[in-house]
């Protein structure tokens, strides 16, 4: 009797959970609100919709992802997490170790993403010996933007070293220029210095300094040296710039009130998105100074119930790998594929370079992630080192003691 009710109750539960299944659905956290970001996340959601797929749209703005952080964190502690979130570096890895982080290996081994992955990148993909994540894309964050007409305008080359750089910013800060279009953020401010470490003291002392935090390198000399450039840089800033969104630097770049911007490549996708040509209208160069730092969107699938939910983590996960979503998207967002099979021929000219730099630095030993976009650390590392640079930029605090907070507040970290 027990069995027959146990069997009538189950096929019930059949019954109801087959008819309510409507089919795959996915809410998705990502901080892509800007033009260039707007337009390639569309990308997936049409993508998402022609494989008969409901997506529920959760933006958060405010760049570099921090805000976007804070509302997840709320979501996940009231027992309510979304389906999918944009998720990169070490954070991946401490949301699994909180147990919230489904599975993904199906599809991944189902797809081959061994095979198509960079093993650096896969690397952060993973979660002990389970897929966790899928890579959307490679971006650099160590690049130089340029209004191609204001530089010709002012006979100036694209600056190679530092110095070149302040020399260059001089001169436009005497014709009426603002040398460097700046957002006043910390993670802007964090995005500047991770490219002078790595250009002043070179890729083994960032590896030092921001990858394995030793006390030895954040009280260097070179240390010194980076916070000097840094109070020079300060000096190449506009009034104005306190709280100043990363889109609308780049658009003083577009409009030629500013001649520079030191952003990762999403700036290329604002660029693009306003209809503007690399080497015409705007110019790209990597930041002085050998390395790639880079930094690899990805998304993380948050342990949920409901079969419309897990059937829209698993089609999600498996089209954000998928070689033609990997192509359009990233033709969008200024990034490159995170698949190696992608061919880049309708790729700019800045793509190529990365694309050409990143395998050199990769065989050189000096491709390194971005402390500043959460690829390098876990959060309360990288956001103690933040606030010291960020501090520091909004004050008159000297070099000597930047420093010295800085390996204090690091060491005071854990
Ligand atoms: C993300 C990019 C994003 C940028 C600005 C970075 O941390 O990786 O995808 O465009 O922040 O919001």
């Amino acid at each position: 009797m027990k069995r027959t009710i146990l069997a009538a109750v189950s096929t019930a539960a059949l019954l109801s959970s087959s008819a309510a299944y409507a089919g795959p659905e996915a809410e998705v956290l990502h901080w892509w609100t800007s033009g260039g970001e707007a337009k390639s996340v569309a990308v997936l959601q049409q993508e998402f919709a022609d494989n008969g797929g409901t997506w529920t749209d959760m933006p958060v703005a405010g760049g570099g992802g921090d805000a976007a952080m804070t509302a997840l964190r709320a979501r996940v502690l009231s027992g309510n997490a979304p389906t999918a979130v944009q998720l990169k570096g070490p954070a991946i890895q401490e949301w699994y170790e909180e147990g919230v982080l489904a599975d993904i290996s199906a599809v991944a081994e189902a797809e081959g993403w061994a095979d198509v992955l960079p093993a650096s990148i896969a690397g952060h993909m993973k979660c002990e010996d389970i897929w966790c994540a899928a890579p959307v894309n490679v971006h650099r964050v160590d690049w130089i933007w340029a209004n191609a007409q204001v530089l010709a305008d002012n006979d100036i080359d694209m600056p190679t070293t530092w110095d070149e750089f302040n020399a260059a910013a001089q001169k436009l800060q005497a014709a009426g220029v603002i040398p460097l279009a700046h957002g006043g953020q910390a993670w802007q401010d964090a995005t500047v210095f991770e490219t002078v470490v790595l250009g002043l003291g070179g890729p083994d002392f960032y590896q030092q300094a921001l990858v394995d935090l030793d006390p030895a390198a954040l009280t260097s000399d070179t240390m010194v040296q980076v916070f000097d450039q840094m109070r020079t840089l300060r000096g190449f800033v506009d009034p104005n710039f306190s709280g100043r969104d990363w889109n609308l630097a780049t658009a003083m770049v577009m409009n030629g009130e500013a001649a520079f911007q030191i952003m990762g490549d999403w700036a290329k996708g604002e660029f693009l998105a306003a209809g503007k040509t690399p080497g015409q209208d705007f110019l790209c160069a990597s930041t002085p100074g050998d390395g790639f730092l880079y930094n690899v969107d990805s998304f993380a699938m948050f342990a949920v119930d409901g079969d419309d939910k897990q059937a829209g983590q698993q089609l999600l996960a498996k089209l954000i790998v998928g070689p033609s979503f990997q192509k359009v998207f990233n033709l969008n967002k200024g990034s490159i594929p995170a698949r190696v099979d992608v061919a880049l021929d309708e790729f700019d000219q800045c793509a190529h370079l990365s694309a050409k730099e990143m395998t050199s630095s990769s065989e050189g030993g000096s491709l390194l992630p971005s402390y500043a976009h959460g690829m390098a650390l876990r959060g309360a590392q990288s956001g103690a080192i933040t606030d010291v640079v960020t501090a520091h930029f909004n004050s008159d605090m000297s070099s000597a003691d930047a420093v010295q907070m800085l390996a204090d507040a690091v060491a005071n970290s854990y």
